[in-house]
């Protein structure tokens, strides 16, 4: 099962957009994925436009089960299974942390849950909040694992490294082993000072961290249409440019998550591939 937390703790760095992308991708390669949003802002069932009669909070407070809030968004239709389910948020998230706050163990509710599940997936993706939210350290101590998406600016390189350090934190207070996978650069624009000036920070980040850096994703006008028209960029032949490079950094991924040799500490020898 691969479990992923598409993380920065900054806002509008591409969270949503790689989370969605990453999780079309994954079911065009025949694989049952599941998405679950714990952002309040509900934006991923905005950005496909898809109609939800129970959210995240039906499923972890009133006990409704995961086939009946799941919502399918797409299926492959090519016979390989691939399939792309959802679980959707919306302001009624934020109580859903206002009730797991007075719990023992609240920090541990999405994992009681979900491995208490024979979940019918092969991938679960999480796409979180711009904040270190309750809902985002439970995601954390289920998956993981984080794909931390970095926009060309300097403040966004401080919300991955803050994701990091988030990470670690949880590492040393529960028996948690969560790890960066890689960086992925996203909104690129590689004639500019400041994409260059992020990239060396990130390559230095990066060598500190030994957590790889993914190919980037460019700067496109394409995506926000793709957003107003409720598309994948997949769908969106405009848009084959950037989905081809979100193709590229997620092969790459897959490599890394899939293939990858595991040391005896279960760590994957991540730093040992290239950094682009
Ligand atoms: N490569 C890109 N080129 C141009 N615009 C992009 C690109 N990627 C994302 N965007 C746009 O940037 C905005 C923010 O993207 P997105 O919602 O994915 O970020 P986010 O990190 O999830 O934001 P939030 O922190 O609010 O959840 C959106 O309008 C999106 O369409
Ligand atoms: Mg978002």
């Amino acid at each position: 099962l691969i479990k992923l937390v598409i993380s920065n703790q900054k806002g509008g760095v591409a969270k949503t957009t790689t989370a969605l992308t990453l999780a079309r991708f994954l079911a065009d390669t025949g694989k049952r994925v599941l998405i679950i949003d714990t952002d309040p802002q509900g934006n991923l069932a905005m950005t496909v436009g898809v109609k939800f009669k129970h959210n995240l909070h039906d499923l972890i407070i009133e006990g409704v089960t995961i086939e009946d809030t799941a919502v399918r968004v797409y299926t492959r239709e090519d016979g390989s299974g691939g399939l792309l389910d959802m679980v959707c948020s919306d302001r009624r998230t934020v109580e859903t942390e206002a009730t797991l706050m007075g719990r023992f163990g609240r920090e541990f509710t999405l994992r009681n849950l979900l491995n208490s599940l024979d979940l019918p997936y092969d991938a679960v993706l999480f796409d979180v909040a711009p904040s270190i939210t309750l809902l985002q350290t439970c995601a954390m101590i289920y998956a993981q694992r984080l794909l931390l998406p970095v926009a060309m600016d300097l403040l966004s390189l401080q919300g991955a490294n803050a994701s990091l350090e988030t990470a670690k934190m949880l590492n040393g207070i529960f028996d948690t082993d969560i790890q960066g996978v890689a960086f992925m650069p996203v909104m690129v624009q590689k004639q500019l000072q400041m994409t260059k000036l992020v990239t060396a920070n990130l390559t230095r980040l990066s060598e500190a961290s030994r957590v790889p850096v993914l190919p980037g994703a460019r700067m496109d006008v394409n995506v926000n249409k793709c957003v107003r028209t409720r598309q994948f960029l997949a769908d969106f032949p405009a848009a084959s440019r950037i989905y081809e490079d979100y193709q590229t950094a997620f092969t790459e991924l897959m490599t890394r998550l899939e293939g990858a040799p595991v040391d005896e500490r279960g760590h994957q020898a991540t730093e040992a591939a290239s950094v682009s």
